[in-house]
């Protein structure tokens, strides 16, 4: 088997032998039906007949590793593809560091690693679904594709966590594999199992903002399991982050063009104040206090992925060896963290304070502040963009006490500069850091589909480069 070339023969791409596990290949072909039913049902609502400009990957070498074409995406092959199996790899932390990867799961570990397997796979269709109806809305095809490509991508995402299920967990591991078919984002009765996973994603720049904020959680959460003693989920992860790039790209470059639009178009009306919002939204492009409110938001609702600051499970699952932290081969300690403390923000007296903590205990933390730090970097390539048009404005993470529902600072009501309010200047001042029931309606008021190739509709400017280098006019999805 060439486990860098995949196996495209079978119904299920693959480069993990399929072909020679009868067992799993079977399990994995009884799954498929439920899962086109899910993708019929919960995938982009409409364009499941038209040809979209997408790429599959056809290897997993890092150079040259997809191929474009068009295909109508119920047709798109999802595969299963694991990066290459790396000679010899040794666990890097946690109480086995030293000893050779597992290629099967410890018996002791099968229930901690079911749950983290579980969990990573639930918000792969969860996005999905909250990104069904963007479709009809898109403001140009390229950005359709765009769309479209992730959705598909998460699709995928889903195969390889089913994949681990179906391979390592025998009965219980095919009933999770329906359940993750059987959830649904927003649903009262079957919710997704992660808070941020059930809000909506209502209008293009949520995409943007999620494919941003969200899609990181993703990636950060990836690292860290690329980092697993369990060969196989390391190596389904590494896969992963190379089309997660993709995602937070979309959601980067989606922001930049965004906000590149509604400078240019005020520097074209001649208005130097970002504030004037009536007189900015006159232009039909999105004002630049609306696009922080909205930054606000994702952030604040994706810093909740990260969980507790302190916890119990983190510390099991980095000591068992399961789950690393950020580029945890990068870090120059003892991988063990037996001793040795990490500053948390903590609420104290109605203050927020830096505490030490034992550093086992604070490994959420630990993977918020690193994703903090990502997160940072493209919002600085925004502010750029809006410093070379010679406006005074700046976009800027809220303090990690805003507007949070899980940890330390759910107990609290903090401004984006982690000042604590009371409930009641809280309530006035709500809709000063998030988007009011007016911005939410001006949002939707400009999307308007452009499907005209080529075109844009007049609140995001086009992308510096096509998608395969393909020109400013190329048709990405021919409309059926
Ligand atoms: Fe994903
Ligand atoms: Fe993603």
């Amino acid at each position: 088997m060439n486990i860098v070339n995949v196996d495209y023969d079978g119904l299920i791409p693959n480069n993990v032998g399929l072909g020679t596990d009868e067992r799993v290949k079977r399990a994995l072909e009884r799954w498929h039906p439920g899962y086109i039913d899910w993708w019929n049902d919960m995938g982009p609502d409409g364009f499941q007949s038209s040809l979209v400009y997408l790429r599959t990957a056809v290897s997993v070498d890092p150079k040259g590793w997809a191929k474009f074409d068009y295909v109508k995406m119920p047709d798109y092959r999802w595969g299963i593809l694991l990066a290459p199996q790396q000679e010899g790899r040794k666990i890097a932390f946690g109480a086995h560091k030293g000893e050779a990867a597992w290629q099967e799961i410890p018996g002791e570990y099968r229930a901690m690693l079911r749950r983290l397997i579980v969990i990573q796979g639930d918000t792969e269709p969860a996005s999905v679904e909250q990104q069904r109806y963007l479709g009809k809305t898109a403001p140009s095809l390229y950005d359709m594709r765009n769309l479209f490509q992730v959705n598909v991508e998460e699709g995928r995402h889903l195969w390889a966590m089913v994949y681990l299920l179906q391979k390592y967990f025998g009965t219980d591991g095919r009933e999770e594999a329906e359940a993750l078919l059987q959830r649904r984002s927003g649903d009262p009765d079957t919710p997704r199992m992660l808070g941020a996973f059930n809000e909506k994603t209502p209008d293009w720049l949520s995409f943007f903002m999620f494919t941003y904020f969200t899609d990181r959680d993703g990636k950060m959460q990836l690292e860290a399991l690329a980092q697993s003693g369990f060969d196989p989920l390391s190596r389904t992860c590494r896969f992963m982050l190379t089309e997660e790039a993709h995602h937070m790209f979309v959601g980067e470059t989606g922001v930049t063009r965004v906000v590149q639009r509604t400078c240019e178009a005020m520097k074209e009306a001649g208005i130097s104040d970002p504030y004037d919002v009536a007189k900015v939204r006159k232009l039909g492009v999105i004002d630049l206090p609306t696009i922080q409110k909205k930054a606000n938001l994702h952030f604040s609702l994706t810093l909740d992925l990260f969980g507790n600051e302190i916890s119990t499970n983190a510390a099991n699952a980095f000591h068992a060896g399961l789950k690393g932290r950020f580029r945890e081969e990068r870090l120059q300690d003892d991988h063990q963290l037996e001793g040795g403390t990490y500053p948390v923000l903590r609420l104290k007296d109605g203050k927020i304070e830096k505490e030490e903590s034992p550093a086992l205990s604070a490994l959420n933390m630990r993977l918020r502040d690193d994703y903090v730090v990502d997160c940072n970097l493209g919002v600085s390539r925004w502010n750029k963009v809006i410093e070379q048009n010679g406006i005074d404005f700046r976009i800027k993470l809220p303090h990690v006490a805003f507007h949070r529902h899980i940890g330390e600072f759910s107990r609290t009501n903090a401004d984006v500069d982690g000042n604590v309010l009371s409930p009641a200047e809280w309530t006035q001042r709500r809709t000063d850091f998030l988007p009011s029931a007016e911005d939410k309606d001006y949002i939707e008021s400009l999307m308007q589909p452009q499907w005209e190739a080529g075109k844009f509709a007049g609140w995001i400017a086009p992308p510096k480069v096509g998608i395969d280098n393909k020109p400013g006019e190329f048709e990405y999805v021919k409309i059926a």
